[in-house]
């Protein structure tokens, strides 16, 4: 994957600007959106502008491109939630169709684990979305507010996976699942929200293109963030509900790095480290689930977001569940894929096949042998390799001082 230099220089702007780059774990947990970012802000100010229908009672979150207020609406005498862009009356028409194109897409939904939505208006030149308040949290804030026990975690991804399943049959796509777009009520009931950049079968053309790369760096599965918007289906869905459940099982989600950028890198080339390695409480079953949902490949995944909710209802039903952990020859065969794309970048190519050829050969042996001896045996192989890697490195460096004190001794001075 070559990430055009546009993009990278977008990226790295956005870190600069502090608008995607996770500085501590309250930001990793509740990271923006990456979209195009908004210059000006027109928005209504809290008792001083006269909004239609409603009266604007508290900002509750303000992003890099809309805002959202806890409102009253005076008609019917109820709170609400009302969404709009940052921009106003400025919104470009990219901004105004996407913000059309959530509405579209959350409108029509209805499901017990679906926030909704109640009209699109206009008010004061400024397009709004009203749907109904959740009084509670983001999923996001619940994380850092405490651990969640493992079989509460499962059960609300559980919840999710029902209304994202709902969606899909629907023919839309979220796209953007990560625990800052789950709400939850007093009562913890989760609420899926924010389908700002969902895709809608049948909507005409994708507001995205191939190329594009959106949502959140850190719980966006490798085809979006390799760019191949194209290849997004339910599956992708699946794999960002496998980053939140890893996000509530660990704390932390799969990737995280110090820059956007990084973090894109290491969701298309590295394995996350399994959720029982960071937190040894995360049963057996519930460590394959998550990862299944994790793989790099849509193929090896749940095929639906229906699979993964009934296999997390197995793994709270106590009964058999269907994902198998990865087999040891495949384990190691993944490990040589992401490997390949690491010697390729440092050079030590040879020292790659030797050991991927090695790695091969021990998940052959898997099947009449210990399973931990195995892991012994590759996590030497690892730390071999890895001893490698700075040799050839090391001896590349000498190579070049070599050469450089040849070339001032023949010339006498530093000189080219
Ligand atoms: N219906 C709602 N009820 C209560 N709070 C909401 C509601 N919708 C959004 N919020 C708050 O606003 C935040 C941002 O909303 P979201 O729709 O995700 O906007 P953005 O597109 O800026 O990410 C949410 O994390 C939540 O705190
Ligand atoms: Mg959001």
């Amino acid at each position: 994957m070559v990430l055009g230099d546009p993009f990278r220089q977008m990226m790295m702007q956005r870190d600069e600007d502090g608008l995607t780059a996770p500085r501590d774990s309250d930001v990793v947990l509740d990271a923006p959106t990456i979209l195009p970012s908004s210059t000006s802000s027109t928005v209504p100010s809290i008792g001083c502008d006269d909004f239609g229908d409603y009266e604007l009672v508290e900002e509750l979150a303000r992003g890099g491109v809309g805002i959202v207020y806890k409102a009253r609406q005076r008609s019917l005498n109820r709170v609400v939630a009302l969404k709009m862009l940052l921009t106003g009356k400025h919104a470009s028409s990219g901004e105004l169709q996407r913000f059309q194109s959530e509405a579209n897409a959350a409108a029509k939904l209805t499901h017990p684990n679906i926030v909704p939505i109640f009209e699109v208006g206009e008010a004061n030149g400024q397009q709004y979305l009203s749907m109904a308040y959740i009084a509670g949290q983001s999923l996001a804030k619940r994380i850092l507010a405490a651990p969640l026990r493992q079989r509460e975690a499962a059960g609300l991804v559980q919840s999710i996976a029902g209304a994202v399943h709902c969606a899909h049959l629907q023919g839309v796509i979220h796209r953007d699942l990560k625990p800052a777009n789950i709400l939850l009520d007093a009562s913890g009931t989760p609420f899926v929200t924010d389908f700002g950049i969902a895709k809608i079968r049948g909507a005409g053309a994708d507001l995205t293109s191939d190329g594009d790369v959106i949502g959140t760096p850190n719980y966006m599965p490798p085809e979006q963030a390799d760019g191949q918007i194209t290849c997004v289906d339910v599956r992708s869905d699946v794999y960002s509900m496998g980053a939140i459940l890893y996000a509530l099982l660990t704390g932390r989600p799969p990737f995280q790095a110090a820059t956007s950028l990084d973090t894109i890198m290491q969701v298309i080339s590295n394995d996350p480290v399994p959720p029982r390695q960071l937190n040894p409480e995360v049963s057996r079953d519930l460590n394959t689930i998550t990862m299944k949902c994790l793989e790099k490949s849509p193929a090896r995944r749940y095929s639906t977001a229906e699979e993964f909710e009934q296999d997390l209802g197995r793994y709270l039903e106590n009964e058999p569940i269907l994902a198998r952990p990865r087999s040891f020859l495949e384990a190691g065969l993944s490990w040589c894929q992401t490997h390949l794309l690491a010697a390729s970048v440092s050079g030590s190519a040879v020292i790659f096949l030797l050991s991927a050829t090695s790695i091969i050969t021990v998940g052959y042996y898997r099947e009449a042998t210990q399973r931990r001896e195995l892991e012994e045996v590759i996590f030497g192989l690892k730390e071999q390799l890895g001893k490698a890697e700075q040799l050839v490195e090391f001896e590349r460096r000498h190579r070049r001082q070599r050469t450089e004190s040849e070339r001032i001794d023949e010339t006498g001075t530093g000189d080219p």
